[in-house]
This record gives structure tokens, sequence and C-alpha cells, in this order.
């Protein structure tokens, strides 16, 4: 048996591949364009591994895709692929409308062609899950209740607003044409292999680099954290055991402001690899400018998906986020590989523009 998975080259994809191998024979089948967020340095020890096939091309080429279907006959899809940072999405918007939304649209179709031929039990046991995101629902005022699956979608953000787009061409392909998908809308990960633009991992990055901390605005924005592994064992038992048609959202209980996950990485580099001159990391917090339209709180209602499917994340904030500054003091080399001269381009282009507070 064989599953297609874009976008695998990413952050989440790419846990979500290497845990995949580590617990299954099944075939792997990664479409990944290999943007800037694309690494196949994470992928590296399963490089040679001949469940793991790796093809370079965009969801958005139609041709492509449907060849791949047609040649590796997957019994489902999981659809990682998408440009997923708001900072990025403000300063130009253009390839999230293609790959999130046009992208998307012309996977559905490919997905679509495929599936509509498959044998009668093929058809029955054919899954497409979709990937996506709390930020499709929008902001949350202090006190107000976490986002349950049937909260109103509000997105705020170039991003998230193609994100939400996305979410709605999937569930129109299961009511107009029975398409059988499944949505997960997930809140903020972190771990191993996250791309050093994101806040824990550019923290813990600049931190060991002697460079300056940005916080946006006051720190005071809530988002709900939970370890990439955990998003990744949600996905699987979505894949197993979820409804057709049906939304589940992921989060793990974990709602922080962004102030207190600076200092949690502080204390943490404190400790684990303390600075020569014995002063706290915390002296390189910089308060910069805010991010336009930034969302204040983001938190996750994950009790449907527990409740039906059975799924609790396995880590705490506390472990998991211990464990993720134990793994970058321990792979500076995966830092120093995805830092490539784009990589250098977006840090001047972001916090040239932020760094007055
Ligand atoms: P990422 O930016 O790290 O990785 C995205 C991957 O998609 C990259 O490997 C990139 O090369 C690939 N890609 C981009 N455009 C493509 C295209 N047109 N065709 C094929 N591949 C393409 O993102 P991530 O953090 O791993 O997120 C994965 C998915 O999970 C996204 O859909 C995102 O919206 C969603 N999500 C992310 C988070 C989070 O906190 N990171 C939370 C919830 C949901
Ligand atoms: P980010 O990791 O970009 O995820 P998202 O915007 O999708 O939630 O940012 C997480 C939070 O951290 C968000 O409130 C913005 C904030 N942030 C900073 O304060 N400084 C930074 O340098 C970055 C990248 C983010």
């Amino acid at each position: 048996m064989t599953i297609l998975i874009t976008g695998a080259a990413g952050f989440i994809g790419a846990n979500f591949v290497l845990d995949w191998l580590a617990q299954t024979q099944e075939t792997v089948v990664n479409l990944d364009k290999l943007t800037y967020a694309g690494n196949l340095e994470t992928l590296a020890s399963v490089q040679g591994d001949a469940r793991h096939i790796f093809v370079q091309g965009d969801i958005g080429d139609s041709a492509l895709v449907a060849r791949l279907l047609a040649q590796h006959r997957p019994r489902a899809v999981i659809n990682f692929a998408a440009e997923s940072h708001v900072d990025r999405s403000i300063h130009s918007p253009d390839d999230f409308i293609q790959t999130n939304i046009v992208g998307t649209f012309r996977l559905l179709e490919a997905v679509r062609g495929y599936w509509g031929n498959l044998p009668a039990d093929d058809k029955a046991a054919f899954r497409l899950l979709h990937v996506s995101t709390d930020e499709v629902y929008g902001s949350l005022a202090a006190g107000d209740a976490a986002f349950t699956e049937q909260h109103r979608y509000e997105p705020n953000s170039p991003y998230s607003a193609s994100k939400a787009a996305s979410d709605h061409l999937v569930r129109a392909y299961h009511h107009t044409y029975g398409l059988p998908v499944l949505t997960t809308n997930c809140s903020n990960n972190y771990g191993p292999y996250h791309f050093p633009e994101k806040l824990i991992p550019l923290m813990i990055v600049n931190a060991l680099a002697g460079k300056p901390l940005p916080v946006y605005g006051d720190g005071m924005q809530i988002r709900d954290w939970l370890y990439v592994k955990d998003h990744c064992s949600a996905i699987r038992r979505v894949l197993e055991a979820g409804q057709l048609g049906e939304v589940y959202n992921i989060g793990g209980w974990n709602e922080k402001p962004n102030i207190e996950i600076v200092h949690t990485v502080c204390a943490l580099l404190d400790e684990l690899r303390p600075k020569a001159d014995g002063s706290s990391y915390r002296t390189q917090i910089s308060y910069v400018k805010d991010r336009p339209g930034h969302d204040r709180r983001y938190a996750i209602d994950a009790s449907k998906i527990e409740r039906e499917l059975g799924w609790k994340p396995f880590e705490t904030f506390e472990t998991g986020i211990r464990k993720t500054v134990q793994w970058y003091l321990a792979n500076p080399e995966w830092v120093v590989n995805v830092q490539s001269g784009a990589y250098r381009d977006w840090v001047q282009t972001q916090y040239a523009s932020t760094a007055e507070a």
C-alpha cells in the first residue's frame, strides 16, 4: 500500500514522514516543490529507503499529480503543501493565493479524477486528508471560549484567508462530488526541524547567535502550542478512523502568551548552554513593532477528536519545549544548512521593517 503526501519536505510533513516510516511498512510518495521552506536535509535519514519516493513538483501541476496518482495508486492523499508563514503573507500574498487556493483546487481536481475511476472497494477505502490551521477561525478575545469545529470562519491575514479558502474547497468537493475528505485544523506546532523564521526556532537560533530576540508589540498575544509529533499522531488517527466529510480540531490545551514562550526558551538555554559571561539570554529580548492585523489569541477546543477518536497529546508543553531546545542544541549543522541566501534575505526584509519598537 502507498500514500501520497504533499509538502513533506516542510516542518510538519517531514516529521510525519519520519514517524510514518518508523511505524509502518507503507510506502510514501512525497510531492514537494522545495520552496525556501522545503528541506531535503530533514529527510536525510530516509534517503535511500525504498519506501520513500521523493518527487519535486507543484501540487498545482495537474498533469504531474495525475501521473503520480496513476503510477503509484495511493490509498490516501495527505495535503500538507502550503505557504505557511503569516509575516511572508503580509509582505507578498501572491504565492499564498497560488499554492493554498489554486494549488489545492488543482490537487482536488486531480484526486477527483483518480478517485472516480477506482474500483468500488478502493474507491470506498480512499481518503483525502487536508491539513489546515486554527487561524481560519480568526482571533479570540480574553475570556472567549476556545475554537470548536462550529466556530465561524473569520480569517484575518492573507495566510489564514487562503487556508480558509482551501478548507471551503475541500468541503465543497465532499458535498458536491462525494469526494471522501477529512479536514484537520490544528494550533501552532513546535518541535524538531522547524524552520528558524517562526517564533520558537527563531528565538533559539538568535539567542545562541547572540542576536536580539524580537518580540512583536507587547508580547501578550496568545498561541496554543502543540508538539509536532502529537500533531502527526492526531493526523494518523483521523486518517484511520475519522468520519468522512468531518472536521477535527487538534490542539494541546496549551495557551501561552508569546513573552512567556520566549522566557521559557531563555531559561532552558540558561540551564543547558549557559552564556560565558553568566548573563541570561533574556537580556537579548527586544520589543519591536507589532505585526499588522496581529491576531490576539488562538485557542483550540480539542474535545471532539478526544471524545470521538480517543486521541490525546503525549507531550506536555514543558516536556515538548525541553526536547525542542535540546534538539536544536544537538543539531547546529541542520540550522546552518537551512539558513541559505534566501533565508538571510527574508530576515533582512522582515526585521529591517519591524526594527522600531
Ligand atoms: P512549511 O512551510 O514548513 O512546509 C510547507 C512545505 O510545502 C514545504 O516543504 C514547501 O516546499 C512545500 N510547498 C509549498 N508550496 C508547494 C506547492 N505549490 N507544491 C508542493 N509543495 C509545496 O509548513 P508546515 O509548518 O510544515 O505546515 C504544513 C501544513 O500544516 C500547512 O498546510 C499549514 O497550513 C498547516 N499547519 C501548520 C501549523 C504550524 O504551526 N506550522 C499549524 C497548523 C496547520
Ligand atoms: P509564528 O511562529 O509566525 O506563528 P503564527 O503567526 O502563525 O501564530 O508566530 C507566533 C507568534 O509569535 C505570533 O503571535 C507572532 C509572534 N512573533 C514574534 O513576536 N516575534 C517573531 O520574530 C516572530 C517570528 C513571531
